[in-house]
């Protein structure tokens, strides 16, 4: 079912640091697409006047588009500056709440409905709600909430509890900003729109996945954020376990949001609580040295994990993940690594030859590249790896930012690319073994791939190598490491 669509959007925290990065930037290209067209309304605790608000628009506009080729479309700019007002004043405050209610009033009439997005701390999620209730303006709205969604199960269902007095689920969109990115929802498209892949994504022809999140940047000025949190509740529960789900899920009944949701949170709840001995975690050198970071921190800023899916299609398969800080590069890749064919038919046998491999690299170029074995010119049956590979920005274009989406879809009253309740639910019963563990995690040197111990949590021969994410390397023209079974070369 397809909720209305909004007739104006409250940002609460319109002066926070989120808005000033991703949401008006996000804004700004849809007012300049023609995509957002009501009026908007910001909520914050501030003593700016709407002046003042449209010059700080102007500068986190510019600010987002200085390390881009677009010009800044100053009709664009002027658009949203117009129509976009402040509501000043403390959430706590029921008055806010009033004078909220006649601004939606005045931008767009007394029946409009709103769509609210709360761009604030989740302690402040309770409190934004019970004030709108105060005045009645739940009736006819929806709430859009940031992540994090608790701190673990019991801690989201309380959120949860909070919001649901108010909000039935349909008219709560929890965000995960990956969902908003089309290359992981291009994992649908490339399984389902293709009878290429769906035949093998199985037990019977994949041996094992590995996901990698890479960003080769440290904490820096989110030492306190950072430290409440580490890797496992930034990125892990929630951004990873959803790639994970796209990726492994059976086809959705249709592509309805509410299928697509059924079908992942199938998938989740197939994924077996962590093992921690399954578990690798890391922390970068000088990691605690980083302003807001407590002396005796326990916080990981790496880990690496085994997941198991315990389902029909894929019992037996194990995923490998990582992610982390302060690594080699920044990157987000699955490969699916074959089965190797049933007889050495070739010389050399099969021991030493790698097999075939399905890349998804998923940023920061999306593209998908295909290692397959052919034959080396020349005498001798000798396989080599061959890439097949494309490079999905230079066949398709660019591709839109994830708050844009997350915007259009949160006003069109479209759920599909945020979290339902109950797969929240399910990624924190999946990692909460692995939560606040009471001893330090493994350093490792900054510009590496985490401890020692991680390298080899696929098997003796570690991860398969990962192609740079440079832009003159892009998967399209990665290199492959030829591959000859041994004794060819003696031919
Ligand atoms: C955020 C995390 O949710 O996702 C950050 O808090 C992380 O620590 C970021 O860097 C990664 O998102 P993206 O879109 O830059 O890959």
């Amino acid at each position: 079912m397809t909720a209305p669509a909004g007739d104006v959007l409250v940002l609460f925290g319109i002066t926070g640091d989120l808005a000033k990065k991703m949401i008006i930037p996000a804004l700004y290209q849809l007012v300049r697409r023609g995509e957002l067209t009501v009026p908007v309304l910001g909520v914050a605790l501030t003593d700016w006047d709407d002046d003042r608000l449209c010059a700080h628009m102007a500068d986190c506009v510019r600010a987002a588009l200085a390390d881009t080729d677009q010009e800044v479309d100053e009709s664009a700019l002027e658009r949203l500056q117009r129509s976009t007002h402040l509501v000043s004043g403390d959430y706590a405050d029921p008055a806010v709440f009033t004078r909220l209610a006649d601004a939606i009033t005045a931008a767009a009439g007394p029946t409009a409905f709103a769509v609210h997005y709360l761009a604030v701390p989740p302690s402040l999620f309770g409190t934004v709600a019970d004030g709108l209730a105060g005045v009645g303006l739940h009736t006819r709205s929806r709430l859009v909430v940031e992540k994090p969604f608790g701190r673990d199960l019991a801690s989201a269902r309380a959120l949860q509890a909070l919001l649901a007095k108010h909000y039935p689920e349909d008219r709560i969109f929890r965000v995960d900003h990956f969902l908003g990115k089309e290359p992981v929802e291009d994992l649908l498209v490339l399984r389902f729109a293709n009878t290429l892949l769906e035949p093998l994504w199985s037990r019977h022809w994949i041996d094992r996945f590995e996901i990698t999140m890479a960003e080769d940047f440290d904490v820096a000025d989110r030492g306190s954020f950072y430290d409440a949190v580490g890797t496992v509740r930034d990125v892990v529960q929630n951004h990873l376990l959803q790639v994970m789900a796209y990726l492994l899920m059976d086809a959705p009944l249709s592509d309805a949001a509410d299928d697509q949701r059924d079908a992942k949170a199938r998938l989740l709840r197939a994924v077996r609580r962590l093992d921690p001995t399954d578990v690798v975690r890391g922390r970068y050198d000088g990691y605690l040295d980083t302003p807001g970071v407590a002396p005796d921190s326990t916080t990981e800023t790496f880990v690496a994990a085994t997941f198991h899916v315990d389902d029909w299609r894929w019992a037996g398969v194990p995923v490998h993940l990582r992610a982390g800080k302060a690594l080699p590069d920044t990157l987000l890749d699955v490969v699916a690594v074959l089965r190797p064919p049933p007889r050495a038919l070739f010389s050399g046998g099969l021991g030493t030859m790698r097999p075939d491999r399905i890349r998804l690299r998923l940023q920061p170029r999306a593209g998908i590249t295909i290692t397959l074995l052919a034959k080396q010119p020349g005498q001798g049956d000798v396989p080599t790896g061959i890439p097949l590979a494309v490079d999905f920005r230079e066949v398709l274009g660019p591709v839109h930012a994830p708050y844009e989406r997350i915007f259009a879809d949160a006003l069109a009253g479209d759920p599909a690319h945020f979290a339902r309740m109950d797969t929240i639910e399910q990624a924190w019963r999946v990692v909460e073994p692995i939560l606040d563990p009471a001893t330090p995690p493994s350093p490792y040197a900054r510009g590496t791939w985490g401890p020692e111990a991680a390298e080899r949590l696929p098997g003796p021969e570690g991860w398969v190598p990962l192609p740079p994410s440079a832009p003159s390397a892009p998967a399209s023209t990665a290199p492959v490491t030829p591959v000859r079974p041994e004794g060819a070369l003696a031919r």
